[in-house]
């Protein structure tokens, strides 16, 4: 059954956020002053079990969703996650189950989640020098020990992605230096470009490196050879760079809405159909209640076929609050 939204945009992905926890304390998502030690994080009743979690996919693939993607906070906190996938991995329909992570757990994990069904990962990397990576994630890791979880992840038979976050004044001197370990490891990496996500990391449009300047900074260095999209939704425009591939992923000056393919499920239990989303609809409680799968599958569909979403495309006139990204995932 295919569901259309009010823009047309059928549901083919599902994001699953597993914890709001985070070892780490980047300060574009959860800056040490606001999610420091008096901070209320999920308690635990809230949180969705692996078997609500998965009955939620089950019902989403049947509407067309095929790829999953687990996140968080840091989703390799979330205890016994490889049995998480294992149960996701059982789904018909799904063809494709990534989760996005922080790497620090990776070395230690990356071959039971593989074993589990888990297929890709991608790991945030915003620096390759050693001040500026501490810096930036709050003085939680060192960069060695989220490389030799990439490196674990690579061996394991695991796709890898990279991911950055370049922001003006920060971290747009790494660009050269991410984009030449991608290269000597025959990485995917994409820059990001720094997003008004949450209400709490002080966005400010100035701070933004917009994925031009990056291209512009990289065509001196490397040759870059254009790919064409590999999916409907991609949300990076790709570049092959010798044994890498470079990508941009341009939320703020380039806007992909137009063919946003994305639902996420809260770690609480909440469906939002967008990252910007002012609220998400409350699927917990159904769950939790005496509602049949034909029933929660029909909700399901409503909620996507009422979705007009487009929060980057109408960013500058938009005034509500917005969950912040280590409660929705990235
Ligand atoms: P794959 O192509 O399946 O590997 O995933 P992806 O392209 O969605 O990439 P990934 O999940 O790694 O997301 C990368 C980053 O892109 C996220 O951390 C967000 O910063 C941003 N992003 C992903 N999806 C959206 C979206 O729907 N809206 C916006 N504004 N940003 C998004
Ligand atoms: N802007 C852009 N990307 C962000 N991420 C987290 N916060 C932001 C933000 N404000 C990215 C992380 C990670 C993924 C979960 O989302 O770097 O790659
Ligand atoms: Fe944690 Fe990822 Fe947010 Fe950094 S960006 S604080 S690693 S959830
Ligand atoms: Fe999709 Fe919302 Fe992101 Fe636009 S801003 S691409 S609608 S999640």
């Amino acid at each position: 059954m295919q569901t259309l939204d009010q823009l047309t945009r059928p549901l083919r992905d599902l994001r699953i956020s597993v914890t709001d926890r985070c070892n780490f304390r980047c300060r574009y998502c959860m800056p040490a002053e606001i999610f420091g030690e008096n901070y209320q994080f999920l308690p635990h009743a809230e949180i969705l079990s692996f078997e609500e979690v998965t009955r939620t996919a089950r019902l989403a693939s049947q509407l067309g969703v095929e790829k999953i993607r687990i996140t968080g906070g840091e989703p390799m906190l979330r205890k016994d996650l490889h049995i998480l996938i294992a149960q996701l991995s059982q789904l018909e329909g799904i063809r494709d189950i990534a989760m996005t992570t922080n790497g620090s757990m990776l070395a230690q994990k990356a071959q039971l989640l593989k074993d589990a069904g888990l297929h890709r990962v991608t790991v945030s990397l915003d620096a390759i020098s050693a001040s500026i990576f501490r810096s930036m994630n709050g003085d939680k890791s060192s960069v060695e020990s989220i490389m030799m979880g990439i490196e674990a992840a690579q061996d394991a038979g695991l796709g890898v992605k990279v991911n950055a976050v370049i922001q003006k004044g920060v971290n747009e001197r790494e660009i050269i230096p991410l984009s030449q370990y991608a290269m000597a490891h025959g990485l995917t990496l994409r820059f990001i470009e720094f997003m008004d996500t949450g209400n709490t990391n002080g966005w400010k449009l100035d701070q933004v490196m917009p994925s031009a300047e990056i291209q512009k900074e990289l065509s001196k260095h490397y040759q870059l050879e254009e790919l064409p999209p590999s999916q409907l939704g991609e949300t990076a425009l790709r570049f092959k760079a010798g044994d890498a591939e470079l990508g941009f992923i341009s939320s703020v000056t380039k806007p992909f809405c137009g063919d946003c393919t994305r639902a996420r499920l809260s770690a609480d239990g909440h469906l939002f159909t967008c990252l910007f989303a002012a609220n998400g609809h409350d699927i917990k409680s159904l769950l939790r209640s005496d509602m049949d799968d034909k029933q929660l599958a029909a909700r399901l569909a409503e909620i996507w076929h009422f979705r007009n979403d487009r929060y980057s495309q109408i960013r500058s006139s938009a005034t509500h609050t917005k969950p912040e990204m280590s409660y929705l995932g990235g």
